[in-house]
C-alpha cells in the first residue's frame, strides 16, 4: 500500500507539471477599500468604524497607522487599472466603502462623489475588458443597534439598513457589475471584531457576541440575495457570499484528532456554509448540540447560540450562486484537553478542539498563517463531499512578508505550490473551482497589523506622497501563469536572477530520492 502511494505520489509530481487550468478559469487580483482607498474625509464622506477606531485609539493597530492616506487609491484609478492590465487579470476584487456611497449609513442620502467614483472605476475597468467582482460588505457590518462598525459608517445601522444599501448599490452598478459578493468573512467579522476583539469595532463579548453578529449576517445575505432576484434578476449577474477557510489537519492519525480536526472545520467554517449548501440547511448539527449543552451547563438560561425559524432556514437554502473561498493555510487540530487555556465560555471553548500552527511549517509574516498548500487541496475536497461540488472560486490566497522587497523568492514559491495543488484538486479530484484571485494587487494597510505585513504583487513606496507602486517579481510570475495557463517553476523574469533554482533541485533530489527508496523497497520485499 506505502509502495503504491510512493509510486503515485511519483507520477504525480511528474505528471502534474503539465495540467493546464481550464480555458474558461478566470484569475483576478483582489483589494478592499479601507485597506487602499485612502481618501478618509473626500468630500462628503462619513466616518467608518476603522476610521474611528484608529483616530480615537491608535495603539489599536501595530505601528499606530491608519487607513486615512493608504495606497490613495482614491485618486489613482487610472494606474490602478493599468497595473491590472498589465498583470492581465480577468477580474479585479475590490470592495464598495458603504460610508463614502451612504454617508449617513442609509439611502435617505446618497454621495454623489463617492458614487462617481466607483462609476469611474467599474468604467475604466469594463474598458479595459477587466471584470468588476464587486463586494458590498468588506468586513464592514452592523450587526447590532450599536454606534461602532467595521468599515462602515458611524450613525447606528440595523439589519434592514445594511439590506438597503445592497439594494441600492445593486441599482447604482448593476448594470454593469454582474458579479457581486454580500459580505466578507463572516468568522473574522463577528468572532474578531464582536468576540475576541482585535478588529474593529473591538468588542470582547466571547461565547455570544461573534455568534448574534454571525447570526445576523447570514440572515442579512439571504435578504440581500433575495432583494436582487425579486427586484433586479433582470441584470442577469450572480451573488456569493466569502467565507474564510482553514483546513484542519488531523495531528495524528487517531480517530479523536480526525473527529477533532472534522469538528474544527464544521464550526470555523460550516457555521456560515451549512445553513446554504446543506440538504437540511441550518446550522451543523455539532455546533448546536455542543453550544447548546454547554450553555446549560455553564447556567445560561438559554443557548448562547441563536436559532433560526423555519422560514430562515428555508430562505438560506441554496442562496449563494457560488461559493467564494478565502484561504491562507492550515492548522494542526487534536481533541482539547484541560491544559490548553480558553476563556469559557467562547467559541474556541465550544468547539472542543485545539489547532495550531506546526513549526515545522515555513511561517510567513503573520502570525496567523503558514506556508501548507496542500491544505488548498484538502479544503477544497471537503466542500466538494459535504456540499455537493458546489462552483468555488477562490477569492483570496496570498502570502506576507516584512518588506515590500521586490525580489520576493518565497511568495512565488507560494503562489507556485498553492497553483499546483488547485490544478491537482481540479484534475485529479474534480473539485468545481472556477476562480482564483490573489491577495493582494499592492501591499497595503493589514488592519490591526497595520503597514507590517505586506501581501502584494506590487510593493507601495509609503513615504513617498505619490505612493509609487513598483512590481515585484511575483506579479510578473503570476502574469506567466495567467498567460501561459500553466505553472513554470523554472520560471524567471527578465531582470531577476532565479530564485527557485535551489528549490527546483531540492524537488529533484528528493524525487530521485524517493524512487531510490521505492527501488529498493521494492527488491527488498520481492526478491
Ligand atoms: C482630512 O483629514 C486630514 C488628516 O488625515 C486633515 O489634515 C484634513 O484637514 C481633513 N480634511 C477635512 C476637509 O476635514
Ligand atoms: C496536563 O498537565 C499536567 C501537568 O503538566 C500533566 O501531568 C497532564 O498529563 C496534562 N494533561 C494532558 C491531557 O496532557
Ligand atoms: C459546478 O457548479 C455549477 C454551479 O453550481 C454546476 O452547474 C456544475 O454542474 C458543477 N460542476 C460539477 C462538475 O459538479
Ligand atoms: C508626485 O507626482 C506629481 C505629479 O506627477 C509630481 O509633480 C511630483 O513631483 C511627485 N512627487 C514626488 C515626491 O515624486
Amino acid at each position: 500500500m506505502k509502495l503504491l502511494v510512493l509510486l503515485l505520489s511519483i507520477l504525480s509530481l511528474t505528471n502534474s507539471q503539465e495540467y493546464s487550468f481550464p480555458d474558461d478559469f478566470l484569475f483576478g487580483v483582489a483589494t478592499a477599500s479601507y485597506q487602499v482607498e485612502g481618501a478618509w474625509n473626500e468630500s462628503d464622506k462619513g466616518e467608518n468604524i476603522w476610521d474611528h477606531i484608529t483616530h480615537v485609539n491608535p495603539s489599536f493597530v501595530i505601528d499606530e497607522s491608519n487607513g486615512d492616506y493608504a495606497c490613495d487609491s482614491f485618486h489613482r484609478i487610472a494606474e490602478d487599472v493599468q497595473i491590472l492590465k498589465d498583470i492581465g487579470v480577468n477580474f479585479y476584487r475590490f470592495s464598495l466603502s458603504w460610508s463614502r456611497i451612504l454617508p449617513t449609513g442609509h439611502i435617505n442620502y446618497v454621495s454623489d462623489v463617492g458614487v462617481e467614483y466607483y462609476n469611474n472605476l467599474i468604467d475604466e475597468l469594463i474598458a479595459n475588458d477587466i471584470t468588476p467582482f464587486v463586494t458590498i460588505f468588506h468586513w464592514d457590518i452592523t450587526p447590532f443597534v450599536t454606534i461602532f462598525h467595521w468599515d462602515l459608517p458611524q450613525p447606528l445601522l440595523e439589519l434592514g439598513a445594511r439590506v438597503d444599501y445592497a439594494a441600492k448599490v445593486f441599482e447604482l452598478f448593476g448594470d454593469r457589475v454582474k458579479n457581486w459578493i454580500t459580505f466578507n468573512e463572516p468568522y473574522q467579522i463577528c468572532e474578531q471584531g464582536y468576540s475576541i476583539g482585535d478588529l474593529a469595532p473591538g468588542y470582547t463579548q466571547q461565547g455570544i457576541g461573534g455568534y448574534l453578529c454571525g447570526h445576523t449576517i447570514l440572515l442579512a445575505h439571504a435578504q440581500a440575495y433575495q432583494r436582487y432576484y425579486s427586484e433586479f434578476s433582470e441584470q442577469g449577474g450572480r451573488v456569493g457570499l466569502v467565507v474564510h477557510g482553514v483546513w484542519g489537519e488531523p495531528e495524528t492519525d487517531s480517530e479523536e484528532d480526525a473527529a477533532a480536526a472534522e469538528a474544527f472545520v464544521q464550526m470555523f467554517f460550516g457555521w456560515f456554509l451549512h445553513p446554504i449548501y446543506s440538504d437540511d440547511g441550518d446550522y451543523p448539527p455539532i455546533m448546536k448540540e455542543q453550544i447548546d449543552a454547554l450553555s446549560a451547563e455553564q447556567n445560561f438560561p438559554r443557548s448562547r447560540f441563536p436559532t433560526f425559524t423555519e422560514a430562515q432556514i428555508e430562505s438560506l437554502k441554496g442562496a449563494s450562486d457560488f461559493l467564494g473561498l478565502n484561504h491562507y493555510g492550515a492548522y494542526l487540530c487534536r481533541a482539547a484537553n484541560e491544559n490548553d487555556s480558553t476563556v469559557i465560555p467562547s467559541h474556541w471553548h465550544d468547539s472542543g478542539v485545539y489547532c495550531y500552527l506546526s513549526d515545522e511549517w515555513e511561517a510567513s509574516a503573520s502570525d496567523w498563517f503558514s506556508v501548507t498548500p496542500w491544505g488548498l487541496r484538502s479544503i477544497l475536497n471537503w466542500i466538494k463531499d459535504a456540499y455537493g461540488n458546489p462552483e468555488v472560486i477562490v477569492t483570496e490566497n496570498g502570502f506576507t512578508t516584512t518588506t515590500g522587497d521586490v525580489v520576493d523568492c518565497r511568495r512565488v514559491n507560494y503562489y507556485n505550490t498553492y497553483l499546483q495543488y488547485l490544478l491537482e484538486a481540479i484534475y485529479e479530484d474534480e473539485c468545481n473551482v472556477t476562480g482564483y484571485t490573489a491577495w493582494s494587487v499592492m501591499d497595503n494597510f493589514e488592519w490591526q497589523f497595520g503597514y507590517t505585513a505586506k501581501f502584494g504583487l506590487y510593493s507601495v513606496d509609503f513615504d513617498d506622497e505619490n505612493r509609487t507602486r513598483t512590481p515585484k517579481m511575483s506579479s510578473y510570475v503570476y502574469k506567466n501563469i495567467i498567460e501561459t495557463r500553466q505553472i513554470d517553476t523554472t520560471y524567471t523574469p527578465d531582470g531577476f536572477d532565479s530564485c527557485d533554482a535551489d528549490a527546483a533541485t531540492a524537488l529533484t533530489i528528493s524525487a530521485l530520492l524517493i524512487s531510490i527508496s521505492v527501488g529498493l523497497h521494492f527488491i527488498a520485499h520481492y526478491f
